[in-house]
């Protein structure tokens, strides 16, 4: 993926060439987005109606689809995904404040992307290692065991630990 892009600066000219190599192919709708998603980072509004365009379909039908698949944004996404486990071995062992202090450290909500891009921050339902609850991921990293001094460090002066 290319650096995410804020949605004044889309570069509109490079999702038209890429739409152009998927004209009147209606079946190609998937590859499409996600082959903008990887160039840009997320699938900018303004693209919508280019995409439906290009491929005989209504603006709602793409973004009905888009809206589907979770794993299609629409909006900028930071360079580091922050997913901060609220399943239950986490809840109990203290991951609702994990995610309260990490909030506070990025200064952003559940779904928000810092200003600088660095970081969007997610809630997930389970990343899988249970046993060392409570975790977080940044990236592809785990972060098992976590506590309030451990997110203290992976976020100092705005991430710098990570
Ligand atoms: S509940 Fe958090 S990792 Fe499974």
């Amino acid at each position: 993926m290319n650096k995410p892009q804020s949605s004044t600066e889309v570069d509109l000219k490079r999702i038209n060439e890429i739409v152009s190599e998927y004209s009147e192919r209606k079946w190609a709708l998937i590859p499409l987005v996600q082959e903008i998603q990887n160039e840009v980072g997320y699938i900018p509004p303004q693209s919508i109606p280019l995409i439906a365009g290009a491929l005989g379909l209504f603006p709602s039908q793409v973004q009905g689809v888009i809206s589907f698949y979770t794993q299609l944004y629409t909006h900028p996404r930071g360079r580091k995904i922050v997913r901060v486990c609220r399943g239950t071995a986490c809840h109990v062992r203290g991951g609702k404040t994990i995610l309260k202090l990490v909030k506070q450290k990025l200064g952003i909500e559940e779904g928000q992307t810092t200003e600088d891009m660095e970081y969007t921050l997610e809630t997930v339902a389970c990343i899988g290692v249970c046993a060392l609850a409570p975790n977080i991921t940044v990236g592809d990293h785990v972060y098992g065991h976590m506590n309030p001094k451990m997110v203290e460090q992976l976020f100092k002066d705005g991430g710098t630990g990570v």
